[in-house]
């Protein structure tokens, strides 16, 4: 399935069809080189693959904008959505689907929350998950990773910079996934009404925390976000709020997961790079940006043409739906060597971007960042041996538009004494 997409004329192919999906990296490497602005004759959506083009785009915000959820709303939400929709809060654009200067006003206020220097004070205690996380597996000698490490360290550390109590992380492990089935593109109408209660149920938990806070503010985001005020002004209402809490849990717990668990699946399929930062732990925090440049859990991205424009020869008119594709663009030869190698003292690691360009870069990158290092180091310290205990071919990455990583990682490990 996944050859034919590769065999045919790029005309013939759907960027966004499940057989494209399931190749990334071979149908991104055909986009680099045979189109790397791409428009799809099928859907009009323009692809863009390429490191330089990709900067360029987020660069420009004024002629690419983030306010792409207008233009992906359905024109007829299914009546059954719509139904459970009607009982919960209207969505709101505020931070990844908003542009400046609106956009900056929201971020003005979730900032100081992520500062590199807040996040420093957060690392004794990341420790102290992943040690806790590692102790509940370490017996067993095998365990499937993602379950039982790489999803729940970024929902525990999450959680609790929400202030949420303990028992209900499950919860927000729910909440996360649902949204991004909601990103992939792929949910059925089924699916769509789950999610739809799904997130109605988040909707009322945190409406529930916020007039909570109102009352009683406590050191912790959500009375931050609840008691900001916009331009020292008005208070955000519920929509608003519950509108930054929802992208700090969507965009923030699947996109770490996906990183980790594509790092140890990195490491165990390049033993002569781990061998290299077990030489040299200084060598983490390069790992860290090597495995985010091949990972790149967000791996596409929307963006909506506010006027007419060129890029690289292709007409673009106003209105043209763009999508970066920073997993292809962080795989470019023409900005790093051999593109497609696991390597973790290669040059210009650090202009990777994983995080995005520009004005919507991540907001949460010093906290993902921190609990990837600190993972890394734990996860060395406390192991060796790695082995994946399935063939490769059957590891899943579940189809999505937008994020890609993987489902489950059953792997076995010694513990070192
Ligand atoms: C490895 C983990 C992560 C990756 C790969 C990642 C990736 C990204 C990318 C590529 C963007 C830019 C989207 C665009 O260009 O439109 C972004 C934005 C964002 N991220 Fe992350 N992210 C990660 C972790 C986090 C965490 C931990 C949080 C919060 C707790 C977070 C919250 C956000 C928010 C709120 C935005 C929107 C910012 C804006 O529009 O100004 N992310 N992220």
């Amino acid at each position: 399935m996944g050859s034919s997409v590769l065999d045919l004329p790029l005309e013939e192919t759907i960027p966004l069809s499940p057989e494209a999906l399931a190749c990334p990296h071979d149908y991104n490497t055909r986009l680099r080189t045979e189109a790397p602005v791409y428009k799809c004759p099928h859907t009009g959506i323009v692809f863009v693959s390429d490191f330089e083009t990709s900067r360029k785009v987020l660069r420009d915000h004024e002629t690419f904008s983030n306010r792409f959820s207008v233009a992906m709303r359905p024109d007829e939400v299914d009546g059954k959505v719509h139904e459970v929709q009607k009982q919960g809060w209207p969505a709101v654009d505020t931070m990844l689907t908003q542009d400046p200067p609106e956009h900056r006003r929201y971020r003005g206020l979730v900032n100081q929350a992520f500062t590199a220097r807040r996040v420093e004070t957060l690392v004794p205690r990341m420790e102290q998950i992943c040690h806790k996380l590692i102790d509940g597996f370490i017996q067993a000698g095998r365990c499937d990773f993602v379950d039982a490490f790489s999803v729940q360290l970024p929902v525990i550390v999450i959680g609790e910079q929400l202030g949420v109590p303990d028992e209900h992380f499950p919860l927000i492990r729910k909440w996360s996934e649902a949204a991004a089935l909601q990103l992939s593109g792929q949910a059925d109408t089924r699916q769509q009404v789950e999610i739809a209660h799904v997130i109605l149920e988040f909707q009322n938990y945190f409406a529930n925390k916020l007039d909570e806070r109102r009352k009683d503010r406590r050191d912790d985001i959500i009375s931050d976000v609840v008691h900001a005020r916009l331009e020292g002004e008005r208070p955000l209402d519920t929509a608003e709020c519950l509108s930054i809490l929802q992208q700090l849990m969507v965009a923030g717990n699947q996109t770490t997961t996906h990183a980790i668990g594509e790092g140890m699946l990195l490491l165990i399929q390049n033993p002569e790079q781990l061998a290299k930062v077990r030489r040299d732990p200084e060598l983490v925090d390069d790992l860290v940006e090597e495995v985010l440049r091949l990972s790149t859990p967000t791996a596409n991205m929307w963006r909506v043409a506010t006027r007419d424009s060129k890029l690289s020869g292709v007409e673009v008119p106003a209105g043209t739906m763009l999508q970066v594709r920073y997993s292809s663009a962080n795989r470019d030869d023409a900005q790093f060597d051999n593109g497609q190698a696991f390597d973790v003292t290669r040059d210009k690691i650090n202009t990777q971007i994983a995080f995005g360009y520009g004005v919507h870069m991540c907001i949460g990158a010093s906290l993902a960042r921190k609990e990837m290092q600190v993972a890394f180091r734990v996860l060395l310290e406390r192991f060796t041996g790695f082995a994946l205990e399935v063939d490769p071919s059957e590891l899943h990455y579940p189809p999505n538009v937008l994020l890609r990583g993987l489902a489950a990682l059953p792997i076995s490990f010694v513990a070192r004494t």
